[in-house]
């Protein structure tokens, strides 16, 4: 398999100095309710991109997204607090723009001076950036000489400042970040050594159908838990009272189950829950997955699950995570999830995680230090593993 950065330079191979380099990273961060940066590691992980652009004395623009805005601007999702945060963190001063676009950011970053940093306010303030506008990827091109691409949570995304931006700019590069993830998912994505796990959580079957697919030609054993697990139970007639079921997905769920025989994978299904009678509970109760109550709800994976599956991680060689195994960010339905991270960080397992949830569980876990790699990009990693192109990618291909 050709590596995913075939004709992709990074940003260390760019003479820089003087230069404007326009560096599109991924400062989607979740905010408090105060709006500050509750988890600034997409920022941190930028750093060393950002320092070695920074010494080598360019006039570095940042661009980043932040959430969703339906409608243009929308002050709660401005980029100030992650721009702050990166103040603190490289002690210097960052000038964010009102605008991504327009004179007042060529103005900003007209008078940037060498090794200084300017943050552009979020790019999806303009319904532009998610049409992938080849006009406002042109405005996004009079603030930069050179474009650097080191947002790989947002790869997968055809977007102007992801897609349309970089193709108009001669010289672009893979940033640090991004060149570190594309080796290290590219290296599952090829087939890593075996015994090779994936452990699949999260609410839906349906956000991972293509993921379980690509999976199955890879991995000896899928471990699944979360919500999605209900789907896979109720598709093998279990009774899962009040739990997350996607109904419309049950024959989905029998012909991915049908198939996982046929290519011999194993597939790893609770076979005790945590359960209660609402997500408030302030504990939860075990059960077989055969004894769920008509009042309850499936909010974990219980304590046999857990041991079953730290047994199959423990005898692996690498491992894939994606998605929580349960409501961890309510302390009685976290132990699902706590127990996968402790078995994965004890394994002796090229282990990688991806996905917001499951990545906060892990830290939640302090046990962060202890995988192969922590990914920034959820859905970027997912499609990685199923294959699929990443605009991001492509247009950095010289
Ligand atoms: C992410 O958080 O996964 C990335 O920043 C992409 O964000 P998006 O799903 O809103 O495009």
């Amino acid at each position: 398999m050709a590596s995913l950065l075939d004709r992709i330079v990074t940003v260390d191979a760019l003479d820089v100095a003087s230069r404007r380099v326009f560096v599109r990273v991924d400062f989607n961060v979740p905010l408090t309710d105060e709006g500050a940066v509750a988890d600034d590691t997409r920022i941190r992980e930028a750093l060393p991109t950002i320092r070695h652009l920074v010494q080598a004395g360019a006039r570095v623009v940042l661009a980043s997204h932040l959430g969703r805005p339906k409608k243009g601007r929308d002050p709660k999702l401005s980029l100030a607090a992650a721009g702050e945060r990166l103040a603190e963190l490289i002690s210097a001063e960052i000038v964010l723009t009102d605008d991504c676009i327009g004179d007042g950011a060529r103005k900003v970053v007209h008078d940037l001076r060498d090794g200084r940093v300017a943050l552009l306010e979020n790019l999806r303030f303009h319904p532009e950036e998610e049409a992938n506008d080849e006009g406002f990827a042109r405005e996004l091109a009079k603030l930069c000489d050179m474009y650097v691409d080191d947002a790989f949570g947002a790869v997968h995304r055809a977007h102007a400042s992801v897609d349309a931006l970089p193709r108009l700019v001669g010289t672009r590069a893979a940033g640090f970040l991004l060149a570190k993830e594309l080796k290290i998912l590219g290296t599952l994505a090829a087939g890593p050594e075996r015994p090779y796990l994936a452990v699949l959580g999260g609410a839906k079957v349906s956000d991972k159908i293509g993921v379980i697919e690509a999976l199955f030609t890879k991995v000896d054993a899928l471990l699944v838990g979360g919500a999605m697990a209900n789907t896979f139970l109720a598709a093998q007639g279990k009774e899962m009272g009040r739990s997350l079921v996607e109904v419309d997905k049950l024959p989905l769920a029998r012909d991915l189950l049908a198939r996982a025989v046929d290519k011999r994978v194993a597939v790893l299904l609770p076979t005790d829950v945590v359960v209660a009678q609402h997500v408030g509970a302030a504990e939860g109760r075990v059960v077989g997955v055969e004894a769920v109550g008509r009042e309850d709800m499936a909010l974990d994976i219980g304590p046999a699950t857990v041991a079953a599956f730290r047994e199959k991680l423990l005898r692996a060689r690498s491992v894939f995570w994606n998605g929580p195994m349960g409501l961890f960010e309510k302390a009685p339905f976290a132990q699902g999830s706590i127990g996968v991270a402790k078995a994965i960080a004890e394994s002796a397992s090229f282990s990688v995680v991806g996905g917001g949830d499951s990545v906060a569980a892990v830290q939640q876990a302090g046990l962060a230090e202890r995988f192969t790699h922590v990914s920034t990009g959820g859905g970027a990693s997912l499609e990685l593993l199923e294959g699929r192109t990443l605009p991001g990618v492509e247009a950095l291909r010289t």
